[in-house]
């Protein structure tokens, strides 16, 4: 199957079990529990549409969920593809072309990330105003599938500049610290060395992780609207003298989860 078909088939499948959207979440580590919150919710699982890689990380369910929430229609993604699993590009992206598909017209990326600016501290959220690209991989490489975008599209406002504007406002209404920055994307699935994080502060980045850019980018090239949020679970290798542990990154990912979800159910609300 051709990858137009592909993506075509699972937006069939997709839409007739959840129906469509113009606002999409992907839901990163600790905000999987997020798509409770809508109401009127029908559920799909990846594994129940055509075409679906699954999904192979310990809190990250593998469904898309839609809803209302806070007066608006949303789909969400509960477990998101990373490349690190073994996915190819095109499979940690197709749900981003099946929302496309969808009409779906602005996306809310949130992840999960080490903070590489000192001035952060483990538990603030970072909205993400540009990205780096390190991971070695880009997932428009290959037939450019023109029928979404342009062969060499603009990233220069992958991430929305109003939909920060909205952001900025919510946290502040809501009292939510929310750090500005930009998020470097690494391959992993080891965490980094601290001489990678001293070289990507050096670069401009400040919180790195292992997602997100690649969904950014096929949906910058689709002309959806992207704002991306954080949660700077840990402080990045070596700006502590501990080391990473992935428990405690899901622990801190729980512990924000609340503040996450009321910043985004502003956020929707005013979208
Ligand atoms: N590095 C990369 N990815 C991450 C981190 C980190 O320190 N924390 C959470 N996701």
């Amino acid at each position: 199957m051709d990858s137009m078909q592909r993506i075509r088939t699972a937006a069939e499948t997709v839409e007739k079990a959840i129906g469509k959207a113009e606002i999409a979440v992907i839901l990163g580590s600790g905000l999987g529990d997020f798509g409770n919150d809508l109401t009127d919710a029908k559920e799909i699982s990846y594994a129940d549409i055509p075409g679906f890689p699954l999904s192979t990380v310990q809190g990250h369910a593998g469904k898309l969920i839609a809803g209302t929430l806070n007066g608006k229609r949303v789909m969400m993604m509960s477990g998101r593809f990373h490349s690190y699993e073994g996915h190819s590009m095109e499979d940690v992206t197709l749900p981003i072309r099946v929302m496309a598909l969808l009409g779906v017209k602005k996306l809310i990326v949130t992840n999960a990330a080490g903070g590489v600016n000192t001035a952060f501290s483990a538990g603030c959220l970072m909205m993400i105003t540009d990205f780096i690209n390190l991971a070695g991989k880009n997932p428009l490489v290959g037939e450019n599938l023109s029928f979404f975008g342009p062969r060499f599209p603009d990233m220069s406002r992958a991430y929305t500049p109003e939909l920060q504007s909205l952001a900025r406002e919510s946290a502040k209404n809501l009292g939510i610290r929310l750090e500005e920055g930009v998020y470097c994307w690494m391959s992993g699935p080891c965490y980094e060395t601290p001489a990678e994080i001293r070289m990507v502060r050096i670069l401009g980045a400040d919180a790195v992780g292992m997602s997100t850019v690649p969904e950014t980018i096929v949906a910058a090239h689709s002309g959806i609207q992207v704002l991306g949020v954080s949660c700077i679970t840990n402080m990045a290798a070596g700006v502590l003298d501990q080391p990473i542990n992935h428990e405690e990154v899901m622990e801190m990912g729980r512990r924000v989860r609340n503040d996450f979800a009321a910043l985004l159910t502003d956020v929707i609300g005013k979208m």
